[in-house]
């Protein structure tokens, strides 16, 4: 299965870091937000990726790619273990990438992926989007496919003050967080919304969804949504709703990137123990301690 994650978005909500350089390329400590996502899509077995990008944004592009100099750098000075980290990086999977020429939403850079997936189903993996699970997120997706042959949404429930924030599922529970979707709205006001399962960024769908893009009219925000091409293939086909295991930090929110940082600190044992000593008193702390 190939995975596409679009990586075109401006990254307005964290100017002015995102000034001079994509908001895919924050590190939650010393790895760049886009290299989970990829690591996500590699840990489930995939290894064809399309990223599809756009101004500003070869930082990606020289993220992911061999960088002799650099190589040749900690080769000299005997720091093996970055050598072999460096070189990992761009040993990942075979990475395309192609440029959506103007920003017209999500549905629209999905729509670039077209010829890539031809007539597969394929994932979609939201940048923003970070998952820590036992099982990677992505994976889960593919192995409910098996059984459902169906496009399946990653959903969440999330808390009320966000329902605005995100697409939200209207949908049949059919077995263990599992539903049937009825209908979707993207970003509805709290008191519109029919529930509170939000879709995540993880999206496994078949290449139906091409023609429903096509018929997609402007969104919210006047933008093609992904969410509302996905309605309008729930009223020509099956769709489901998976209330994944994990937890999700949508790095479009500031407090979710500070939990990410946190969160990823106590999971690396360089960090682990220190940083809960550190926490016991945050705030307190005088430089230098
Ligand atoms: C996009 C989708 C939205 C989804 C969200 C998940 O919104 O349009 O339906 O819930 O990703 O992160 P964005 O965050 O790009 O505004």
């Amino acid at each position: 299965m190939k995975a596409v994650i679009p990586a075109a978005g401006r990254g307005t909500r964290f100017l002015p870091a995102t000034k001079a350089q994509p908001k895919e390329m924050l590190p939650l400590i010393d790895k760049p937000v886009i290299q989970f996502v990829v690591e996500e899509a590699v840990a489930s077995g995939i290894d064809d990726i399309l990223i599809v990008t756009g101004r500003g944004k070869r930082a990606i592009e020289d993220h992911f790619d061999k960088s002799f100099e650099l190589e040749e750098i900690l080769k000299r000075g005997g720091k093996n273990g970055l050598l072999r980290e460096v070189r990992g990086i761009s040993d990942l999977a075979n990475i395309h990438y192609i440029r959506q020429r103007e920003a017209k939403g999500l549905g629209n850079a999905i729509y670039y992926a077209k010829k890539h997936v031809g007539d597969e189903p394929f994932v979609v993996l939201l940048g923003d989007d970070i998952i820590f699970s036992d099982v990677p997120c992505t994976k889960q997706l593919m192995e409910y496919h098996r059984g459902y042959e169906a496009p399946i949404i990653a959903v969440n429930r999330v808390e009320k003050d966000r329902i605005e924030n995100y697409g939200i599922v209207d949908g049949k529970r059919i077995r263990d967080r599992f539903y049937k979707v009825n209908d979707l709205v993207e970003k509805p006001k709290q008191e519109d919304a029919p529930s509170d399962l939000g879709i995540t960024g993880r999206y496994l769908l078949t290449p139906d969804i091409f023609n429903a893009i096509d018929k997609t009219r402007p969104g919210k925000g006047g933008e093609i949504q992904l969410t509302d091409a996905l309605r309008i293939l729930s009223r020509e086909r099956e769709l489901y709703a998976y209330d994944f295991e994990g937890v999700r930090y949508d790095l479009g929110n500031k407090t979710d990137y500070i939990k990410a940082t946190i969160d990823y600190a106590l999971r690396r044992e360089e960090f682990s123990g220190w940083m809960r000593n550190y926490l016991k008193g945050a705030g307190r702390v005088k430089p230098g301690d």
